[in-house]
């Protein structure tokens, strides 16, 4: 999918990170794929780290996918800015420079899209979240103990993710099945950030069983290369 949109004359990419999109960039590693004329525009950063500092999202990206295949340009928010409200108002220009081609987005336990957490409007640009205790423990696996984990980050705001032309969803395990059955199935309200995505026009939602079982209908189809 990714390669196709490539082909089609894809530019800007809006990356995810956690889990969920490592499979997604070892493949891409292995591949053939060129993103040396491509930008890419991440989602969000922790608040109070670096690129230096390895549970950065800055440090993840480089490690996991531009380490490998160098882009033009990689943006992310930086969450060591000394001013966040002007680092915010710096990285929607950024978004609105580079309006994102494919953007792509794992999903929270609790439906968040990027960190826009529920009860976050469906209209913000970046801005400087609270993560929730869903989210703080969802993530400190990637820390020596909970108490090192951020408790705030910067993420684009949903509004910048709904203006992406296309949209690619990814979510695995029994983890996720609420958050997606709530997503697709149930009504679009600010409880379940990621039910905003009902009213784009171009998602695409990649799961595996475990995180459909909760679906009232699916259908396992083969596995196609993204
Ligand atoms: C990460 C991001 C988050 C994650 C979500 C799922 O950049 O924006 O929305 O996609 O928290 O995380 P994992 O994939 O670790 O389950």
């Amino acid at each position: 999918m990714l390669e196709q949109g490539l082909k089609d004359g894809a530019k800007v990419f809006g990356l995810a990170t956690g889990s969920t999109p490592e499979t997604l960039y070892q493949e891409l590693n292995k591949s053939n794929v060129d993103f040396t004329n491509s930008i890419s525009v991440n989602l969000d950063e922790y608040v109070g780290l670096g690129k230096e500092d390895k549970q950065s999202y800055s440090y993840f990206m480089n490690d996991r996918l531009f380490d490998t295949k160098p882009f033009k340009e990689n943006y992310l928010p930086d969450g060591k800015a000394s001013d966040l409200d002007k680092e915010c108002e710096k990285y929607n220009e950024i978004i609105a420079k580079n309006p994102i081609d494919i953007q792509i987005l794992g999903i929270g336990q609790n439906g968040h899209i990027g960190f826009n957490e529920p009860g976050t409007n469906f209209d913000v640009e970046t801005q400087v979240v609270d993560l929730t205790e869903s989210t703080i423990n969802a993530n400190k696996k990637y820390f020596d103990n909970i108490e090192e984990v951020p408790s705030q980050a910067l993420s684009m705001g949903i509004g910048s993710i709904m203006k992406s032309k296309k949209i690619v969803l990814i979510a695995y395990g029994l983890e996720k099945s609420d958050a997606i059955k709530n997503m697709i199935e149930g009504s679009v309200t600010k409880d379940v950030p990621a039910s905003v995505l009902q009213k784009h026009n171009d998602v695409t939602v990649i799961i595996d069983k475990d995180a459909a079982s909760k679906l009232s209908i699916f259908m396992v189809l083969p596995f196609q290369q993204i």
